[in-house]
């Protein structure tokens, strides 16, 4: 079935999709077909996180988490990081007070408070200013690694264990959850992927154990609100079963 043709037939069932988590991908591909410098392709990315943010609530969608920087990422060039981080400083200065008249509450997972000290104060900020908001769950994976998040968390049971107030017995999967950056959340039920890559490059590994996958050609730049309901209607199609029968 095309994406299309699902999206007429599912009407009404996208409900079921509480939260949709984005590996945005495809920015430096969609420059490079324009012969345009890759930061045009990021410039170009914000501008889709613009239209998905906004029509996310429209299709159900209550927790919305970006892949926006990978702790894998700092292996680009010194530039390219760069670049990434004043597009981050930019979009959340002239998004911020949009965001909170919308009732958005931002939130971050990753190793965000390892970035540039101006940078999370700026972050710490917006998630302060729109922590009571009850609209849209915008989460923002920064310095985000989904093996970093797990041995953050296993430190920590690590050193309640070394001071004695942890049997090692005792630690079960609720345990490790609750001391993963996503602690709270519900799990995604549909992780999405652009530009055509089959990979989760290291994001929610832990959470994603049950998600659906889909994984669209479209490159993110070019990703709209009609691409997400496709997205939307895909995963209405999908038949969920944990384990179960
Ligand atoms: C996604 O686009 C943005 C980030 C990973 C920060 P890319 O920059 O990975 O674009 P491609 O994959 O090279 O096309
Ligand atoms: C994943 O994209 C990270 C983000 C979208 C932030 P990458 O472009 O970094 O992933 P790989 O390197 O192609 O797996
Ligand atoms: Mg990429």
């Amino acid at each position: 079935m095309s994406l299309a043709v699902a999206s007429t037939q599912a009407g009404g069932t996208a409900s079921s999709l509480r939260h949709l988590a984005i590996i945005m991908d495809g920015n430096g591909r969609w420059a490079k077909a324009k012969r345009l410098p890759r930061l045009a392709g990021h410039r170009a990315g914000v501008e889709a996180v613009r239209r998905v943010v906004e029509a996310a609530p429209d299709l159900g969608i209550e927790i919305l988490t970006l892949y926006a920087f990978s702790s894998e990422n700092w292996k680009r060039p010194a530039d390219e990081v760069s670049d990434l981080m004043g597009l981050l400083r930019h979009y959340i200065r002239s998004e911020i007070k949009e965001l909170h008249r919308n009732g958005v509450r931002l939130s971050f997972i990753g190793d965000w408070k390892a970035l540039q000290s101006d940078l999370v104060e700026l972050l710490e900020d917006a998630r302060q200013l729109t922590a009571n908001n009850t609209g849209l769950r915008l989460v923002m994976a920064l310095n985000y690694g989904g093996q970093d998040e797990m041995v953050r968390a296993v430190r920590t049971l690590a050193a309640d264990v070394a001071a004695g107030r942890l049997d090692p017995a005792a630690i079960d999967t609720d345990m490790v959850g609750d001391r993963l950056d996503t602690a709270g959340m519900p799990p995604p039920d549909l992780v999405l992927r652009t530009s055509g890559e089959q990979r989760l490059s290291n994001f929610l590994l832990w959470q994603s154990a049950y998600a659906e996958f889909v994984a669209t050609d479209i490159l993110w730049p070019d990703f709209d609100r009609v691409a997400l309901a496709d997205a939307v209607a895909e995963f209405a199609t999908r038949e969920r079963r944990f384990g179960g029968r």
